[in-house]
């Protein structure tokens, strides 16, 4: 079987585009977003699919206790080598659609890069949403960042859909996207397959080719409420566009934050 992406956690991020300082922004808007909704200080933060966690990271640097979760053994190791051992992130390895962790009840938790629309069956969302609602304190917020998904891409067979050429400190990589066809009666809405063949500065003669394959559920606000609904743990008190405290729906560009909080 061909490898994951993730397991090259210095090439993802800039395969998803990630832009210098986009890290800094999105940490910076969470915490506006906790202060507006929160009455008490945050001290206890649980990050979903962390990955590395780079967003725990910082708010571990400025004090906060920071639990990251993610299935990635890689990610997780890259992870743990930023963390101090007294202030870091504490990483489990858990999958996301069920999970409990040994931790007392956290203040907010967290779920960025628009990773949210993986959890594909109403099973696995309602479990989701469960394992986050049983580690909250009540009136707990839960941030969920998730796609603008305005244009649904339906084929009948496996399609190309974008080609580019993304460098890094140590590799050249050629980034493939392919839409994927599904089932009508599917709860998705596309499956994206990612293919990148790294070349490595090291080794320019070898290609590691990784590829993923990723069922999305169209996820928009009224589902994300209804979800949070159907739960009985949550309820959706306010969607942000952009990182902005006041940019309207109508006005999105790119993605969209959805705060639950924990009835
Ligand atoms: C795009 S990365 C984002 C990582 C991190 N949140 C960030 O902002 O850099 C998505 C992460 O989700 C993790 N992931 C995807 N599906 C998962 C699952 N079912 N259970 C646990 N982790 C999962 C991957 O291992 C990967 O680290």
């Amino acid at each position: 079987m061909e490898p994951s992406v993730y397991q090259f956690p210095s090439i993802f991020r800039r395969v998803h585009m990630e832009q210098p300082g986009e890290i800094e922004q999105e940490t910076d808007f969470l915490k506006q977003v906790w202060r507006r909704h929160l009455k008490k200080p945050v001290r206890r933060v649980l990050d979903i699919a962390s990955g590395d966690s780079p967003h725990g990271q910082i708010l571990a640097r400025e004090g906060m206790r920071v639990v990251g979760i993610d299935r990635s053994p890689t990610m997780i190791a890259a992870g743990k080598k930023h963390s101090r051992e007294d202030a870091g992130v504490r990483f489990y390895r858990r999958e996301i659609n069920k999970f409990s962790l040994p931790e007392r009840p956290f203040d907010v938790a967290f779920f960025m890069s628009e990773t949210f629309p993986v959890l594909i069956s109403n099973t696995d969302l309602l479990s989701h949403l469960h394992c986050v609602g049983r580690l909250l304190r009540r009136g707990g917020l839960y941030c969920v960042d998730i796609d603008k998904m305005d244009r649904i891409r339906i084929v009948r067979e496996r399609k190309r859909w974008q080609r580019r050429k993304v460098r890094t400190d140590d590799a050249m990589v050629e980034v493939t996207t392919y839409d994927r066809p599904f089932q009508w009666y599917a709860p998705i809405q596309s499956i994206f397959e990612l293919e990148c063949r790294i070349r490595f500065r090291a080794r320019p003669d070898d290609v590691v080719t990784t590829r993923d394959i990723i069922p999305i559920r169209y996820t928009t606000p009224p589902f994300l409420e209804l979800a949070a609904k159907a739960s009985h743990m949550f309820e959706l008190i306010a969607v942000y566009t952009d990182l902005s405290m006041v940019t309207p729906l109508e006005q999105c560009d790119r993605r969209w934050l959805g705060v639950l909080q924990k009835v």
